[in-house]
């Protein structure tokens, strides 16, 4: 028998307590969130021309060639690079861009096209948009008349007759001359609220649907860079898009086994955007910046002290940009981007996943300097990717020390270590700085195999885990499962919570573990006992609940770890509740189980059940997440 009981913990549940971690990791922004279809927009990437393809034009046999693409830096500033197209004869000279893997498009749906366009001697009288399948079949076309040889902006609309998810962009040019064409962008109209230039509207939902209390951006490893050049540099990502300087992205696995060398960050989403996408979420949002150490699984690299100045001003610099009134210089690129009012920024994370005494001196640094200009904001620590290990106990040893607000812990493990740790944070020091569980997911293989599976497994393991940090809701502020995203045919880390190609996406069981905690957080952390005892794993069943004061309702969790059903019997002292309620269940007698984007094994399912007097008498199946909600009288 279980007792649940409403005598006050004193524990309030935080409002951030079940939150998102984003990072540019799998395509997730460029060819995921972000809607630009096209791959290399303005030829900037290290191979200037990647993504693009010539059909008539072959380098080795130059006297035929019908007409070349040249790459020159002509333009001042970041996007510096064009494309000087010379078309010699009327054979149809034609550009074809990739997109990331191939581009979705919509039967009937409207996509925008805009381009940069100088023609340089008048030559080229029409330049011709058409969308093409793998064969080359025509889906839709457009066209424009480019006048003069100052650059100007041309736009367009496509509106493909057909679903195709591998289509292709391919632009003729016709005429002979010389023309230089730049920022070559494609947009479906039907973004995330209609934005022009905008998110990925089914991918967004993805994220509305789990109402998170907070965003984590823009990362991960690539906050940190393999190399401190190539670190996320925030400022870089704001003001106009085409304007934003292109990156190498950290994933870029170009030396990896599983290349993908043709993964940028365009900033097409930069930070003004995680901040309007956080406000959209309503939830807080949560930007960390690099601490002047690059990734310490590669080289390492640091920042000497007497350099860190620009760093720790990125620091202060962001939180005028969020905060800052319309007077401050940050305040006004704020206005300029289409909100001067503030985005109320409350937490700042210095450093993503570092470890050991350099990270310590940078830190306090940056705490020292944050805190004399913004007492208020609360600052978010690392404590390095090996939780229990040396460095691990080290850094919250130091933090303590140093009365840090929140320290990130980040952890991989088996389902095994899951179910195990979740009585990580019973022991934990009442005194001592919060937890953000920044991090986690558990690996069916190993820790970023590619064999790793979303399997039901893991996700019930994590729900298991969850119920743990929710139990210690004095300690535990805030908790993101990671990777978020992956793009089906581009991607460097498994397991990921949302899983997309360029059409579609679907959502794994442990989302569906991350959904459900989300949308019953609950406010008031009450307790549920057997023989007096938390609930962590007797008989494979793991228990937690809560009030929500909102609401006035209780809100169980329960998850059965078990292979078999088992009756539960949960008494109720101290308040009297509805006769009705609802059960939800998150369930599969598989432990191996997939969802995938044309099935969907595990999904909540939820009904009604009856109470007695005092008493809920429920089945909770094997292998189960089940979320019992009642109504207090
Ligand atoms: O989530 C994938 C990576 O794992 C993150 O970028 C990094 O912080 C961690 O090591």
């Amino acid at each position: 028998d279980y007792v649940l009981d409403f005598k006050d913990t004193g524990i309030d549940i935080q409002p951030t307590m079940y939150g998102i971690f984003f990072e540019d990791i799998n395509f997730a922004a460029d060819g995921g969130l972000y809607a630009e279809m096209i791959k290399n927009r303005s030829f900037e990437f290290t191979l200037p021309l990647m993504g693009w393809e010539q059909p008539n034009s072959d380098r080795h046999s130059f006297n035929k060639q019908s007409g070349y693409a040249n790459i020159v830096t002509t333009k001042e500033g970041t996007n510096h690079n064009t494309a000087r197209i010379t078309v010699r004869d009327d054979k149809g000279y034609s550009l074809i861009n990739e997109g990331f893997r191939g581009m979705g498009i919509k039967a009937g749906a409207k996509y925008d096209l805009s381009l940069m366009v100088a023609n340089e001697d008048g030559g080229i009288k029409k330049i011709i948009f058409q969308l093409i399948d793998e064969k080359g079949t025509v889906l839709g076309e457009t066209s424009v008349s480019p006048q003069g040889a100052d650059w100007k902006k041309y736009e367009t609309v496509l509106t493909p007759s057909k679903t195709e998810a591998k289509a292709k962009l391919k632009i003729t040019f016709e005429g002979t001359g010389v023309v230089n064409v730049d920022m070559i962008s494609l947009f479906p109209q039907d973004t995330w609220k209609g934005r022009k230039g905008g998110m990925r509207k089914d991918l967004v939902q993805k994220l509305y649907d789990l109402n998170p209390g907070f965003l984590r951006f823009p990362g991960g490893c690539i906050v940190e860079g393999r190399v401190l050049e190539r670190r996320y540099q925030w400022k870089k990502t704001v003001g106009p898009a085409e304007d934003r300087e292109i990156l190498v992205n950290r994933w870029n696995t170009e030396f990896d086994h599983r290349p993908t060398p043709d993964y940028f960050q365009s900033f097409g989403i930069g930070f003004f955007e995680y901040f309007q996408l956080s406000e959209d979420l309503g939830a807080e949002p949560l930007p960390i910046l690099s601490c002047g150490m690059a990734c310490q699984f590669n080289t390492g690299e640091l920042v000497p002290m007497d350099e860190l100045d620009p760093y720790v001003q990125d620091a202060i610099d962001l939180i005028q940009f969020a905060n800052g009134d319309t007077s401050t210089s940050w305040g006004k690129v704020r206005e300029s981007m289409g909100h001067p009012e503030p985005f109320n920024l409350k937490y700042i994370g210095v450093g993503n996943e570092q470890w050991g005494p350099d990270y310590i001196e940078r830190y306090k640094a940056f705490a020292k300097a944050i805190k004399d200009e913004y007492p208020d904001i609360i600052i978010v620590s690392g404590s390095g990717p090996f939780p229990d290990g040396e460095y691990f106990d080290y850094g919250w040893e130091e933090l303590k020390k140093l009365d840090a607000e929140i320290v990130d812990e980040h952890y991989y493990n088996t389902p095994e270590w899951f179910k195990e740790n979740a009585t990580r944070y019973d022991a934990y020091d009442r005194e001592g700085p919060k937890v953000f569980a920044g991090e986690y997911a558990a690996q069916s293989v190993a820790i970023a195999s590619p064999e790793n599976r979303n399997n039901w497994e893991c996700a019930l393991s994590e729900a298991a885990f969850m119920t743990g940090l929710e139990r210690n809701a004095d300690v535990v502020y805030l908790t993101s499962y990671a990777p978020l995203f992956a793009h089906a045919e581009g991607w460097q880390w498994t397991p990921d919570l949302i899983w997309f190609n360029n059409l579609e996406s679907y959502a794994t069981p442990n989302y569906y573990v991350q959904q459900m905690y989300g949308n019953n957080p609950g406010t008031d952390l009450i307790t549920i006992t057997e023989k007096k005892e938390p609930i962590t794993g007797q008989d494979g069943m793991f228990a937690t609940a809560v009030v929500d004061k909102n609401t006035k309702e209780v809100i169980i969790k329960i998850v059965n770890t078990s292979e078999h059903a088992q009756e539960t019997d949960i008494k109720v002292r101290g308040k009297k509740l509805a006769t009705k309620g609802t059960m939800t269940i998150l369930g599969n007698d598989k432990l191996e189980s997939e969802n995938g984007f044309d099935m969907e094994n595990i999904a909540p399912k939820t009904s009604e059940f009856e109470l007695k007097s005092r008493k809920m008498e429920v089945e909770i199946p094997a292998y189960s997440f089940v979320i019992l909600k009642v109504k207090i009288s």
